[in-house]
């Protein structure tokens, strides 16, 4: 079975051994609750490094006060089942106060400015620092070579990419492509609070994003493709944060490649996704 490590002179102590021996090290950051997506991370990163660590930390700095931290499911047991099947080498599950010594209200926070007050970050206040935080701490006590992120979170990447260069991390990070169910819902532990009547309408949010693709594609403004697409959404049910399309930086759309992202709620569960795309330059443009 995996071995899990509490300990931050234990976790030390196994990843000092793996790069005297000369092995490359990965970490797979999580907050637990795997799922496929999760494990694709892993396989994704196996080719780039020699030993996996995944990390399991349900991370309450990142929680807004009236979200959902407390129920955030918490499934160590079969977390660790399944890294050990998916071939990880070490499951590094700290507690709040291992993360976080001084507690959370005293920590060092890591605080990206720009990209992090827009889009999720407009709707979350404080997520984002959150975020830079703790995976700030996980570069520091895993010190891998190579870090696997999912694609579903776009903005999230952007902002430690934007960290991990700022603040001269020596890690690449490894962004893996959205894992989706057959039809078409983006892979995400949240998607077990659906109920069956909000799971049948939760794929109009990949439909959405898709159709303002195809709009945009077909020449429409961004901004009459967004109005659409939203509209489309709150037919099916949903109650909509913003549905927006940028620059793959996240910079104001003015044509050619672009992402579309999304977050929008089916009752109290908040669902994200996005979609990137690649037109020839001066399609979309508005
Ligand atoms: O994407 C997540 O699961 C979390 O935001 C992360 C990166 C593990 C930090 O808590």
């Amino acid at each position: 079975m995996i071995d899990i490590v509490q300990d931050l002179a234990a976790l030390r102590a196994r990843v000092t051994g793996w790069k005297r021996d000369g092995l490359r090290v990965g970490l797979v950051p999580t907050m637990g609750n795997l799922h496929p997506g999760h494990y694709a991370l892993v396989d994704a990163l196996r080719p780039h490094v020699d030993r996996i660590v995944a990390s399991v930390f349900v991370n309450p700095t990142q929680f807004g006060p009236h979200e959902d931290f407390d129920r955030y499911p918490r499934t160590p047991e079969a977390d660790a089942r399944g890294l050990d099947a998916a071939g990880c080498d070490l499951l590094w599950m700290p507690s709040v106060d291992t993360m976080y010594p001084l507690g959370v209200e005293r920590t060092v926070t890591v605080r990206v400015p720009g990209i992090t007050t827009i889009l999720d970050g407009a709707h979350r206040p404080g997520h984002f620092d959150g975020v830079a935080t703790v995976v700030a701490r996980l570069f520091n006590q895993v010190q891998p070579e190579v870090a696997a992120f999912g694609r579903k979170d776009y903005q999230q990447v952007a902002v430690i990419a934007h960290m991990v260069a700022e603040l001269a991390f020596p890690v690449r990070l490894l962004p893996v492509a959205i894992s989706r169910e057959a039809d078409g819902l983006a892979r995400s532990s949240r998607n077990q609070y659906l109920d069956a009547d909000a799971r049948a309408r939760a794929p109009a949010l990949y439909r959405a994003l898709t159709s303002l693709r195809d709009a945009l594609g077909a020449g429409q403004s961004a901004a009459a493709a967004e109005t659409g697409a939203a509209d489309a959404l709150r037919a099916a049910g949903f109650e909509v944060d913003y549905i927006e399309v940028r620059a793959p930086d996240l910079a104001p759309y003015a044509g050619g490649d672009g992402v579309a992202l999304v977050a929008a709620r089916l009752g109290r569960t908040r669902l994200i996704d996005n979609l990137e795309f690649s037109f020839g330059a001066g399609d979309g443009r508005g």
